[in-house]
């Protein structure tokens, strides 16, 4: 079986965080949702991996490599326009040959992996096999209509009114009959060729597909609340680990995991919470569910339940809750009078400022 996985788009998603990077390199728990995706094939036994890229091609390839740190072995196919998910079926034929494969969107993230799938599909050896879930915004979605007996009967591309919350999830598990089912559908009316077309088009043909409702299912949709709420979920999982340098004057309460070259002073951390590489605390709170990446500063803070991007610092704040900090932002107290809060807010940023 090999993988295929989807990291094309155009990364102009608007909002802050892709402005600058890839979504798929987007970090949960300080680790990017692409090598989530990747780690999860290899747990699958999935090691023969295509990644299809776009215009974000160098970032990817650079935070990749030759996917030989993640146990696997990735060849990369370029796909000159988004032209849609079955169009990256139908380009990567030749990687593909006959073999059956998953299709992973780099963007979407199964909390629990998919080896259990991934056997399912072996056992039962299905045409197709979708992975549905219930949302509460089914028209961001491919939606699913099933029938009595819980077979697909119907996909529709991002309904207007859809007759389920059932959404389709990016993660799809095919025999070679797809690459029939790619060549035969159109272009829909966004221009692309859609693989939830492809699907319908297989059930259609009497294939058999079938459906597995999974939870802790995550795509990032630039949603803040989700994805602290993922950030959360994944954090629940870790286990401890100080391989920074903590002093003495510190406090570590429950999973706490302290990355090498970090410096913990005068600091309590209370888990589940993850400090990125040479990030240093100093004089700080640190509350549970809190994912700080690698080289920030944060000093004389307190902060919770918030993700911290990477070289970002936070100096002499109290207390910052639910929130998200972009790469090399800084944040301060503001000292001298005139009591007043003084910005510098990046594009399609967002704040809350307590008034006292
Ligand atoms: C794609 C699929 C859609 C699916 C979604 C999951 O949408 O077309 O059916 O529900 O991925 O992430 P896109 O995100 O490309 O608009």
């Amino acid at each position: 079986m090999k993988g295929l996985v989807l990291s094309g788009g155009s990364g102009t998603r608007l909002r802050p965080f892709t402005h600058t990077s890839p979504k798929q390199l987007v970090p949960v728990a300080n680790k990017p949702v692409l090598f989530y995706v990747l780690d999860s094939l290899r747990e699958a036994g999935i090691t023969d991996v295509g990644i299809v890229v776009g215009d974000t091609a160098a970032e990817i390839e650079k935070a990749v490599g030759d996917g030989s740190r993640f146990g696997l072995e990735v060849t990369y196919l370029q796909q000159e326009k988004p032209l849609g998910l079955a169009h990256a079926v139908l380009l990567a034929r030749e990687f593909l040959g006959d073999s059956d494969f998953v299709m992973y969107l780099g963007d979407n993230f199964i909390v629990d992996g998919i080896r259990p799938l991934v056997e399912e599909f072996g056992r039962n050896r299905p045409d197709a096999q979708i992975l549905l879930t219930r949302v509460s915004d089914p028209s961001s979605f491919g939606v699913a209509e099933l029938d009595d007996d819980g077979r697909v009967v119907r996909l529709v591309e991002k309904p207007e009114f859809p007759k389920s919350d059932l959404a389709v999830v990016g993660v799809y598990l095919f025999t070679s009959v797809v690459h029939d089912a790619v060549r035969a559908i159109r272009p829909s009316a966004r221009g692309e060729l859609e693989i939830t077309d492809a699907v319908q088009h297989l059930v259609d043909q009497g294939s058999t597909v079938h459906s597995t409702l999974v939870s802790g299912y995550w795509k990032d949709t630039g949603n803040v609340p989700d994805m602290l709420e993922v950030n959360r979920q994944v954090l629940e999982g870790i286990e401890t680990s100080v391989d920074g340098d903590v002093d003495d004057a510190s406090e570590i309460v429950g999973r706490v995991s302290i990355a090498e070259g970090a410096r913990v002073r005068r600091s309590r951390i209370v888990g589940p919470t993850v400090i990125g590489p040479r990030a240093v605390v100093e004089d700080t709170y640190i509350g549970p569910f809190t994912s700080v990446a690698e080289d920030c500063r944060i000093t004389g803070s307190e902060i919770e339940f918030s993700i911290v991007l990477a070289d970002a610092s936070i100096d002499g704040v109290h207390r910052i809750q639910a929130s998200l900090i972009g790469r090399k932002a800084e944040v301060a107290a503001a000292g001298e009078a005139p009591k007043s809060h003084r910005l510098v807010l990046g594009d399609h940023s967002s704040v809350r400022i307590r008034i006292q």
